[in-house]
């Protein structure tokens, strides 16, 4: 069997900064699976959707083709996302199209098939429980809002998206409830997951852990 890699945790906990790392000391391939429900969301916003419109919201993402380049881009039917799907407009949707049901099958069939044949590192809300429950390494990593919502705010600023802090504040908390209440897929933690409380901690000291284990150094 390929190497799987699984990490959840809670929006702005360091997920996709970690996989990023880890991906490259340990040869993974490393998928987001936020990007596949943001590419829903952008889809749905240029068709001119509405959350409401969830028959044709399922219909795009039983069609929706998502790759994965170097470097963490992101290409959507060809064309390079990476940016647009992190805007505003994306990041207020994409929660509650994460959560009908129909979407969720559609994206973990799509994520599935990105895995296949590969030794991969994938993050997001469902892995360790839904789409990779038999992966040989499972995490979930942790942090509190306040602290979250201020890496987000600074990441953020970094990249020239304009948003409080607190309107991320209020927009991570929100997804927290949504991303933990689910018909389907919640975040939730369990006991075969190693449990990483970030909040104290650097990014390169939590690589630093997770890497040790997946090298089986630890
Ligand atoms: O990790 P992110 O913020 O890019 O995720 C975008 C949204 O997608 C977020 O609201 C939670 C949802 N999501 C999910 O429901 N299941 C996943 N495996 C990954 C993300």
């Amino acid at each position: 069997m390929n190497k799987i890699v699984a990490i959840d945790g809670p929006a702005g906990s360091g997920k996709g900064t970690l996989a990023s790392i880890v991906s490259k000391a340990c040869n993974l391939v490393n998928i987001d699976t936020g990007a596949t429900y943001r590419c829903v969301a952008l889809k749905a916003l240029r068709n001119n959707l509405k959350v409401e419109d969830k028959e044709e919201i399922i219909k795009l993402s039983e069609n929706i083709n998502v790759e994965f380049g170097l470097d963490g881009k992101v290409f959507l039917d060809g064309e390079d996302v990476t940016d647009l799907i992190r805007s505003k407009e994306v990041t207020t949707i994409v929660s509650p199209i994460s959560s009908i049901v129909e979407v969720r099958k559609n994206m973990v069939e799509l994520q599935r098939r990105l895995a296949n044949n590969n030794d991969v590192i994938m993050e997001g809300r469902d892995i360790t429980t839904v789409v990779f429950p038999e992966a040989q390494y499972k995490f979930y990593l942790d942090a509190t809002l306040e602290e979250r919502a201020n890496r987000r705010f600074k990441q953020n600023k970094d990249k020239g998206i304009d948003m409080s802090y607190e309107e991320i504040y209020e927009n991570i908390k929100a997804r927290d409830y949504n991303d933990m209440h689910k018909e389907v897929g919640s975040l939730m933690r369990t006991d075969d997951q190693i449990y990483i409380d970030s909040t104290n901690m650097t990014i390169d000291e939590v690589a630093d852990k997770v890497i040790k284990i997946v090298k089986g150094e630890d």
